[in-house]
């Protein structure tokens, strides 16, 4: 693999998955300085599609799909969080049932996404009805800057606090049935084999890159304490951080 010097690297990214795609592309960049990127960020439904016409050499996607065959590797969990403005009401209360969300406003990602489905497919499991958005959005981004003035609450990747934690103006609710446990995969068509920068790609992420994923999971500990000590902090009356 060291063999790969030049070419072009093509990954599509499902939109969750967009806050970890530049940790493992700078690294796997500084190895393979002659090779170029195209990164192409979008959500499952449209990312199946690109995987069903091959039009990027790897993927990652939450979920292996049923309906298209894939050669899928986990590398690092997913899980999906409730995210609420710092001010609201359940802030810091412990163990809030899922089905009092259904009382709040919610701001949805749009029909087609995976962290929508996963959080659909939980309500309907524990027999309850479905939230109905408030508002609906494309964007993780977009859906924090509207959770801020508590136009909603949603269902988000964890992931999507990488850069600002629970030190920003959002926080995460101690909902009964979350975290939602997802994964992110690796993935391409079955049968279809890599290209060589793709394969060379594969073995970096199985090496290096789940040192990464494991200093991303770290930083997600550490900010889940955190969100532990706000809940304690509220109970106990203390001032949260
Ligand atoms: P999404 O998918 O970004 O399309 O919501 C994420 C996932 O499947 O976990």
């Amino acid at each position: 693999m060291k063999g790969v010097k030049r070419g072009r690297f093509k990954l599509g990214v499902i939109t969750s998955a967009k806050y970890l795609a530049p940790h493992l592309l700078g690294q796997f960049g500084r190895q393979h300085p002659g090779i170029d990127f195209a990164l192409k960020v979008t959500n499952r439904e449209r990312l199946l599609e690109r995987l069903a016409n091959y039009e990027n050499d790897l993927y990652i996607i939450g979920q292996p799909p049923q309906e298209i065959e894939v050669e899928a590797y986990p590398f690092i969990p997913n899980p999906l969080v409730v995210m609420a403005s710092r001010d609201h009401p359940l802030a810091g209360v412990a163990n809030v049932p899922l089905e009092r969300l259904l009382e709040e406003p919610f701001i949805l990602r749009e029909p087609g996404s995976g962290t929508r489905d996963a959080m659909m497919r939980l309500f309907d499991s524990k027999g309850l009805k479905p939230p109905v958005g408030r508002m609906e959005l494309a964007s993780n981004e977009a859906i924090k800057l509207a959770i801020a003035p508590r136009l909603g609450i949603s269902v988000l990747s964890l992931h999507s606090l990488a850069l600002e934690s629970t030190s920003g103006p959002i926080t995460i609710l101690d909902v009964q049935g979350f975290p939602i446990e997802r994964h992110w995969y690796l993935a391409h068509p079955k049968g279809r084999k890599p290209s060589l920068v793709a394969r060379a790609f594969l073995d970096f992420v199985e090496q290096e890159g789940r040192q990464i994923a494991i200093n991303l999971d770290r930083e997600l500990a550490k900010l889940r304490r955190l969100r532990d000590f706000q809940f304690e902090a509220v109970r106990t009356g203390a001032a949260s951080p």
